[in-house]
């Protein structure tokens, strides 16, 4: 095993009822921002139980954080925080609203010109964000225990990742039941975005990590059991919780301590999403059977172990089992209605691979936890998706 260095200082607070608790974590003297996306937190009685919550506090408003938050809107929020002295956000909703709002706190803090250059394309350290907390409403991105943010750039058709200490949510309000009401696509997007996350920070080469192993498997394990309850009870509380709790442990980093971590099918899939607009989830599902396929040899012993572990094959030769594996895990997500080619959204593949290979040629990418994805094995990849 590697060495590692682990902190997460988020509090998660977790079931029914729990919204009602906000004036524990909230000092009264705060100027708090709640953000919030397109509206669902007005349909699903999110917005009512918050405002309830909040009753008494100073609280400002700000909505319509898009899916794949967009850097523009986020700095429209910007400004109203600097006009107005909020000192303290509260993200209501998905993961995009969530990663737009951490970017927003690292940006209102941020002297320079360019937020996004600076942040996105050329790291620069953070040295203080505003403080905030979430009550995240989608089972997906774990960005509720995470400090990561994706964030993307309308003007040039790019989305990219931050990560910084400094954006972990101070506490983040995990109800299951504000989940009843996601759209049947958006719950599939997550159980499929959660199983990538786990294979991301699993699926590479042995380090002699057993627990880290056991513990990825358990959640591929659990997702699987779950996925086919919640698409025929979808209102079923502990389906909900059990679904919810893979997502935030999926990716709050504990599986990746001390392993060497992939994260190509990402920054592949992060590309389909900025050049085509399809979901993230949708874009992890068409790349990864593909990536895995072409990166089977590496990959071979943890894909042969998913195969006996997870999927119950008995197979012994390991190459022989991790094709197992890749068809195992396509057909899980065809199973639950996930499309898995490009051709399902009408994009041409050849002009997909060429887009993003001359992309990543310019950004001289490197994918992969041996480096071993360049723009022209990228190219090779997505050919044949
Ligand atoms: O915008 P509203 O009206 O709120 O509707 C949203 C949105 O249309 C809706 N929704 C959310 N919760 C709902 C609900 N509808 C009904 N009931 C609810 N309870 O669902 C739609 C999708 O929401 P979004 O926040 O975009 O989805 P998700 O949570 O999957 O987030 C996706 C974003 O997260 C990034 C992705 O790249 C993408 O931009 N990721 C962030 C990560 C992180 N911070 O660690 C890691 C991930 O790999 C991922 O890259
Ligand atoms: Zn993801």
């Amino acid at each position: 095993m590697y060495n590692f260095n682990f902190c997460c200082p988020t509090r998660v607070i977790f079931g029914k009822n729990t919204i009602a608790e906000l004036p524990k974590y909230i000092d009264r003297s705060e100027k708090v921002l709640m953000l919030y996306g397109g509206g669902s937190i007005k349909r699903n009685g999110v917005y009512d139980q918050v405002k309830k919550a909040l009753e008494g506090y100073n609280l400002l408003e700000f909505g319509g954080i898009e899916p794949n938050p967009k850097y523009e809107t986020c700095m429209q929020a910007v400004d109203l925080i600097k006009r107005e002295g909020v000192t303290f956000l509260l993200a209501v909703g998905g993961g995009s609203t969530l990663d737009g709002t951490k970017f927003i706190a690292a940006a209102a803090k941020y002297e320079g010109e360019n937020a996004y250059d600076d942040i996105m394309i050329n790291g620069i350290e953070i040295k203080d964000a505003l403080p905030l907390a979430d009550i995240i409403t989608l089972p997906a991105t774990g960005s509720e225990m995470n400090n990561g943010a994706v964030v993307s750039r309308l003007a040039t058709s790019e989305k990219l990742a931050f990560h910084s200490d400094k954006v972990f949510p101070k506490f983040s309000i995990i109800d299951p039941e504000v989940t009843y009401s996601l759209p049947l696509k958006q719950t599939i997007n997550g159980i499929v975005d959660t199983f990538v996350h786990v294979m991301e920070q699993y699926c590479t080469y042995d380090v002699n990590a057993p627990l880290q192993d056991d513990w990825a498997l358990g959640i591929l394990r659990t997702l699987i059991k779950e996925a086919p309850k919640v698409l025929s009870n979808p209102n079923d509380y502990d389906t909900r919780a059990n679904i919810f709790w893979c997502a935030t442990c999926g990716l709050n980093n504990w599986i990746s301590q001390g392993v060497p971590q992939d994260w190509a099918t990402h920054m592949i899939g992060h590309e389909l999403t900025a050049f085509y607009g399809i979901d993230h989830g949708q874009s992890l599902a068409i790349v990864q059977p593909r990536l895995l396929k072409n990166q089977k040899v590496t990959k071979s012993k943890k894909l042969a172990k998913l195969a006996r572990e997870v999927f119950g094959f008995n197979e012994v030769v390991d190459l022989k089992a991790a094709d197992l594996a890749i068809d195992a895990v396509e057909k899980f997500y065809n199973s639950i209605g996930m499309k898995t080619k490009l051709s399902d959204y009408e994009i041409d593949a050849n002009e997909a691979a060429e887009k993003i290979r001359e992309r990543f040629k310019a950004r001289n990418v490197r994918l992969g936890e041996k480096g071993a994805i360049d723009a022209e094995t990228a190219y090779n990849i997505l050919k044949d998706c």
